[in-house]
């Protein structure tokens, strides 16, 4: 006989970072309408509050991942709410638009800080308290592989997340890293700081280089498939989903729709 996967978290201890919005916000909603005990965590207290709400149910715990203190008391908070946990969901990011030529370093420090100090930062305070078999998930990016013009330093900075989940794996084997590349996603908050003129030349160039999908896909939907793929890896315990890549079916316009 083989073995049966619930999709049922009742007991489950789970920590969102970056639940405040768009897929993270989701995924955290579903995980405690699964029964999942929840650490729902970004900056705005009054959006996470928000979310808590509406799911029925979770704990806020405000954090700036770019700040240490923040973190320590993100990670003694989680712990004193749901003691060890066993999946812990990495779903912040951040990313300004521009061309290489006008990033200045102030925009690659806060690139960097948030999309890959701030998930290694976390890390080294989590792995002390994470369950035996328990995973550490971060939401990387398609555009890691072939940066989007505009979007070179947000993709560089997902690239750096990519390899320091593979390293951590090394380093760490009892711990499951998963790493999940996200295909376009839409509404988040993701894009929405955005110059919209220069959003309108680079998608120019997007679909020249036939890179830009017809379809999005939709945050609830990318958060289920998340939460069913992640249910069944805790039930599994000799699975793990180390590096996969889920995107919309949809083909691309211009290049490579022919
Ligand atoms: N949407 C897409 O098309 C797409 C495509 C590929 C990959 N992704 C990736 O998927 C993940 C989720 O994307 P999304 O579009 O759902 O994002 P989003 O709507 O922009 O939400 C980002 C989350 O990160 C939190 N955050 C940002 N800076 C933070 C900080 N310094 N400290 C703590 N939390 C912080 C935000 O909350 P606060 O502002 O309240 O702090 C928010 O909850 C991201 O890693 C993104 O890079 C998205």
């Amino acid at each position: 006989m083989g073995t049966s996967v619930s999709l049922d978290l009742a007991g489950r201890r789970i920590l969102v970072v970056g639940a405040s919005e768009g897929i993270g916000r989701e995924f955290a909603a579903a995980a405690v309408g699964a029964g999942a005990s929840v650490v729902l965590s970004a900056r705005r207290a009054a959006r996470l509050a928000e979310v808590v709400t509406n799911a029925g149910g979770g704990r806020v715990v405000c954090v700036d991942v770019t700040n240490d203190d923040s973190l320590d008391a993100l990670v003694a908070d989680a712990v004193e709410e749901l003691g060890e946990v066993d999946l812990v969901l990495y779903a912040v990011g951040s990313a300004s638009l521009a061309r290489l030529v006008h990033c200045d370093r102030a925009m690659w420090n806060q690139t960097l800080s948030i999309n890959v100090i701030g998930f290694n930062q976390l890390a080294v305070r989590m792995i002390e308290v994470m369950a035996p078999g328990g995973i550490i998930a971060v939401l990387s990016s398609e555009t890691s592989a072939v940066p989007r013009d505009g979007l070179v330093a947000y993709a560089a900075s997902k690239a750096a997340l990519d390899a320091s989940v593979k390293g951590w794996h090394a380093e760490h084997p009892e711990i499951r890293w998963s790493c999940v590349a996200v295909g376009a996603t839409f509404p988040t908050a993701f894009g929405t700081s955005f110059d919209m003129d220069l959003v309108g030349s680079v998608m120019d160039q997007w679909v020249r280089r036939g890179l830009l999908q017809e379809e999005f896909m939709v945050p609830a939907e990318v958060a289920q498939h998340l939460l069913a793929m992640y249910a069944s890896a805790l039930a599994l315990p000799s699975v793990n989903v180390e590096h996969i890549l889920i995107r919309s079916p949809s083909p691309t316009i211009g290049t490579g729709n022919a």
